[in-house]
């Protein structure tokens, strides 16, 4: 059995810079939904002039650079990240030279109680060893009537891909529903009004149609867990080879995706 050390450090390694997540975000680009996700999330939250923000686990920081011309030249706002090359990445990826970057754990953010009007966390709650220690520290910072804007994802999600693997070798460790159980769109409500008085949700469903073997490939080999299995040259072509048999007997493969979000209010 891992021990919070044991994850913590496996989330470290798979984050160590942007290119696992860069990886996964391509696969993502076939998705049908034409709606940006980024777009989207951006879009739903609502931030007063003046406010200051600061965003946890920002990864590649994806979601300031797609929304840039979106961004309030009055908004004070901290990029944070516990690892160091994901704020890099960021860094060079939006390139807005106001924005701050602070390597920060969630479950100890190093600022004083009411220090921030909005408080984002995208899709990495589920990686957290202590979420409730992560959302009181999020209810400690965040000023009265702040905003928490949290995402996830579903059990459904990805859940094609899931079978087709466990066809090709039940071993291969990937399995999204698994983070879905520890933190997704169908308990986050749920743990969110412990500390949060107010707590909406909204889903954004897609359904990705490759029809090609190589970004399914560089999706299940970005997953540290999953590689394992698929280390060698031999095991890589198998693999590749298996799945471009698959997608040729219909033409193309089909996964569906399931995300959402919370938004919670601190009273
Ligand atoms: C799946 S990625 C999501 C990145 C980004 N929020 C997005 O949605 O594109 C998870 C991110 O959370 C970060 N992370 C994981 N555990 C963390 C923690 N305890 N505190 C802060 N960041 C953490 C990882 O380094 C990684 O950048």
């Amino acid at each position: 059995m891992q021990n919070n050390f044991d994850i913590q450090s496996r989330v470290k390694e798979q984050y160590i810079n942007s290119s696992n997540l860069s990886a996964r975000l391509n696969l993502h680009s076939f998705n049908t939904n034409k709606l940006d996700w980024h777009v989207w999330f951006f879009e739903k939250m609502d931030i007063p002039e003046n406010s200051k923000i600061l965003e946890l686990g920002c990864g590649n920081g994806v979601l300031w650079q797609i929304n840039k011309q979106a961004v309030k030249e009055n908004w004070d706002i901290t990029l944070s990240d516990f690892s160091d090359g994901m704020l890099q990445d960021s860094k060079q990826n939006i390139n807005i030279e106001k924005i701050k970057y602070e390597i920060i754990d969630i479950q100890d953010i190093p600022y004083e109680d009411g220090s921030f009007d909005i408080i984002i966390a995208r899709h990495m709650l589920y990686h957290v060893p202590n979420i409730d220690i992560a959302l009181s520290e999020v209810k400690r910072v965040l000023k009265p009537n702040g905003k928490f804007y949290v995402s996830t994802n579903g059990k459904e999600h990805m859940q094609e891909l899931i079978e087709l693997l466990k066809k090709y070798d039940k071993h291969i460790d990937f399995d999204p529903s698994k983070f879905a159980n520890i933190f997704g769109v169908e308990n986050g409500k749920e743990m969110l009004k412990q500390y949060f008085n107010n707590v909406s949700a909204e889903d954004f469903v897609g359904q990705i149609v490759v029809h090609m073997a190589e970004p399914v490939v560089s999706y299940v080999t970005s997953i540290i867990s999953a590689r394992e299995c698929l280390s060698s040259e031999q095991e890589l072509e198998s693999f590749y080879k298996f799945i471009e048999k698959e997608i040729d007997k219909k033409g193309t493969f089909s996964i569906t995706t399931k995300a959402g979000m919370f938004i919670a209010t601190k009273f």
